[in-house]
């Protein structure tokens, strides 16, 4: 059995999980920043920092004492390496080489979208793969075929805002807390996703890449009126903005499921992964199960703990990265963009 600690700071939570054979979860721990960031309506860089280096240590510890396990159990600490806010990763980054330089242990750094990716699969009896994975969230969008925990191929990604941007700036505009997903999801349940039209943008027929900025000003413009960006709000009642809230997410959700089913088309793959933290939105994972049971495709959603940043997908990651020997040097930096090319 190979026992990994997992240490995730890349944005706005802090976590820390212990995990045995990259499947079972011994103990996971997230403290979540989102009360102090809201009033800014965004995760504030600086901020986001502070409060990691507060509370490393102790959700450090509690993901130790819950899993029952001493630092002699362990096999290897494994921490986000990027991308996400540099000054974030680097509190994260920084610990777990203490920790590692401390105990004896090895050091595997861990690419965060990477672990969003393979999310879906821990808990699962066999691995689900050869799989189109679609991960969405704050800072991604991007479809991936993956062959096996480390063969991860991109195939397509946003041009420009990813989608869960979009749910928080349109939650925004619509007046609706940070973070704008959950939020516009609640709001929508009283909305007819029928009720505006907005743009799909699919970039041709044959791209796998998205983008979500043309939706972000359309939704603008409907709520102000054209080419105006202030006035507007006050003048809705609380089922236009329903109706408005319902209908910006089905535009992206039917987006996001027309492009992942075009990837599944190229790569012939019979499976589908959905990561990230826009994969807890309910009627993104539904309507993405009836399109996968049309097509005779089988599914796996990352568990509803699994979606939004945690260190379990970090530990379960870096379980296989180990397993392939490839151990991080004790002087390792962070990156903030992704490392992933087409
Ligand atoms: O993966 P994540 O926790 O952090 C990043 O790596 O970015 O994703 C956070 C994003 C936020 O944009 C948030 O609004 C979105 O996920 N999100 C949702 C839902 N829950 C969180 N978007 C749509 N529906 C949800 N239920
Ligand atoms: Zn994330």
């Amino acid at each position: 059995m190979t026992t990994l600690l997992g240490i995730e700071t890349s944005c706005d939570e802090t976590a820390a999980a212990v995990v045995d054979d990259g499947r079972h979860v011994r103990s996971s721990v997230v403290a979540s920043q989102i009360e102090f960031h809201r009033k800014f309506g965004g995760v504030v860089p600086e901020i986001a920092s502070r409060k990691h280096l507060e509370v490393l240590n102790n959700v450090i510890a509690e993901a130790l004492s819950d899993s029952g396990c001493s630092p002699d159990d362990l096999d290897a600490v494994a921490v986000t390496q990027g991308p996400g806010l540099v000054g974030a990763l680097l509190i994260g980054v920084t610990a777990a080489k203490t920790l590692c330089w401390l105990w004896g242990k090895p050091l595997v750094a861990v690419d965060h979208i990477c672990a969003h990716t393979v999310s879906p699969a821990i808990r699962l009896e066999t691995p689900p793969w050869p799989a189109v994975a679609l991960v969405v969230s704050g800072g991604h969008t991007t479809l991936f075929y993956v062959q096996d925990f480390l063969e991860i191929e991109r195939l397509g990604a946003t041009t420009d805002d990813a989608a869960g941007e979009a749910f928080d700036k349109v939650a925004t505009i619509l007046g609706l807390p940070y973070p704008g997903g959950p939020s516009i999801e609640a709001c929508a349940r009283d909305g007819d996703p029928r009720a505006v039209v907005f743009p799909r943008t699919m970039l041709g027929r044959e791209s796998l890449d998205f983008s979500f900025s043309g939706i972000k000003t359309a939704v603008l413009y409907y709520v102000h009126g054209p080419g105006r960006t202030s006035g507007g709000l006050q003048k809705m009642s609380p089922s236009d903005i329903a109706d408005t809230a319902a209908s910006f997410q089905q535009a992206v959700v039917d987006v996001l499921v027309a492009k992942t089913m075009r990837a599944v088309s190229r790569t012939h793959a019979d499976t589908v992964v959905l990561g990230g933290g826009v994969a807890a939105n309910a009627v993104l994972r539904q309507a993405l199960r009836r399109e996968c049971e049309h097509r005779d495709l089988t599914l796996h959603c990352a568990d509803l703990a699994y979606c939004g940043d945690n260190a379990v997908m970090i530990a379960a990651h870096g379980h296989h990265l180990f397993h392939a020997g490839q151990i991080a040097d004790l002087a390792l930096d962070v990156y903030s963009g992704t490392q992933m090319k087409r």
